[in-house]
């Protein structure tokens, strides 16, 4: 749909793709209601834009997740779209993830999802028509060796849209996966767990601003997935062709990272 007057909740909007992601949709003339822990990053991100309300929140709560979709409905009077990009890395050998970490990357990256479509979908139905956007990433379909816990999150919420697109058939709701690339963010210095940086192998990146467009070509096009780069569909479609070729370079790719955790 066209976000011109459309209500927009997006989480994880401190920094990074959820900051970009709301100039963007700012400036296509969305009225925003902007989530993220951090209430000074938050707000200061807000304060930028001309329709955008700060409402500090830890998805990984069920109840904060609630009372942001009540603000939202309290405030504007309907959600119209539901950006899920809050999310959390985990490094590590999957042999030696600690427990933790585990379950706050899930709690986060898989069950903030979960609760804030919980609580916006009897609004959308009520309303006739929404939009739910998850923020999911390449390894969700091509995991790279010691970022195991972090891919199966995001498999998880893939499958899960999945699922859900199949429920609200019918219901005017649209359900979309966003699969970035590498992206340059502060997001590797934020991760959970153990292990020395993938600087060597990792590609560059794209610039969160290019994420944030597709983002909001999703909203305007609602696919059921969306790349950001051509480059991101073709290594994940090689992969498919030749799974065990990858899983032999990857492996030879990663073995000094391996040795850095013994
Ligand atoms: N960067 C990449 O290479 C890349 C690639 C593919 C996919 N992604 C995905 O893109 C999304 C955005 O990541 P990013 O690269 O923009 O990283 P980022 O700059 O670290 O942003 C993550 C955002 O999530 C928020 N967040 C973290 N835990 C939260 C919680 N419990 N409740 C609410 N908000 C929380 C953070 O804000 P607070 O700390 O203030 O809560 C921050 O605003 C993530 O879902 C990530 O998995 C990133």
């Amino acid at each position: 749909m066209d976000p011109r007057d459309r209500v927009v909740i997006i989480t994880g909007a401190s920094s990074g793709i959820g900051a970009a992601t709301a100039r963007c949709f700012a400036a296509a003339g969305a009225r925003l209601v902007l989530a993220a822990r951090s209430q000074e990053a938050l707000t200061q991100v807000a304060a930028d834009l001309p329709q955008a309300l700060a409402v500090p929140t830890d998805v990984s709560d069920p109840e904060a997740c609630m009372r942001l979709v009540e603000r939202a409905v309290a405030t504007y009077g309907q959600v119209d779209i539901l950006i899920n990009n809050a999310g959390i890395g985990l490094t590590g050998p999957v042999t030696r993830l600690a427990r933790a970490d585990l379950e706050r990357v899930l709690a986060v990256d898989l069950l903030g999802p979960i609760w804030l479509t919980q609580a916006v979908v009897p609004i959308m139905r009520a309303g006739g028509r929404g939009q739910i956007i998850n923020v999911s990433s390449v390894l969700a379909v091509q995991p790279l060796p010691f970022l195991g816990g972090y891919a199966a999150a995001k498999a998880a919420l893939e499958q899960i849209s999945n699922a859900l697109r199949i429920e609200l058939h019918g219901s005017g709701i649209a359900v979309t996966v966003v699969r970035p690339g590498t992206t340059r963010t502060d997001f590797n210095q934020r991760r959970l767990g153990r292990g020395r940086e993938r600087r060597r192998i990792a590609p560059p990146g794209v610039p969160p601003e290019v994420v944030a467009r597709t983002i909001l070509r999703a909203a305007r096009t609602e696919p059921r997935l969306a790349y950001v780069s051509w480059s991101d569909r073709l290594a994940l479609w090689i992969g498919r062709l030749f799974p065990g070729l990858i899983d032999a370079i990857l492996a030879r790719a990663f073995v000094w990272e391996e040795q850095a955790y013994h």
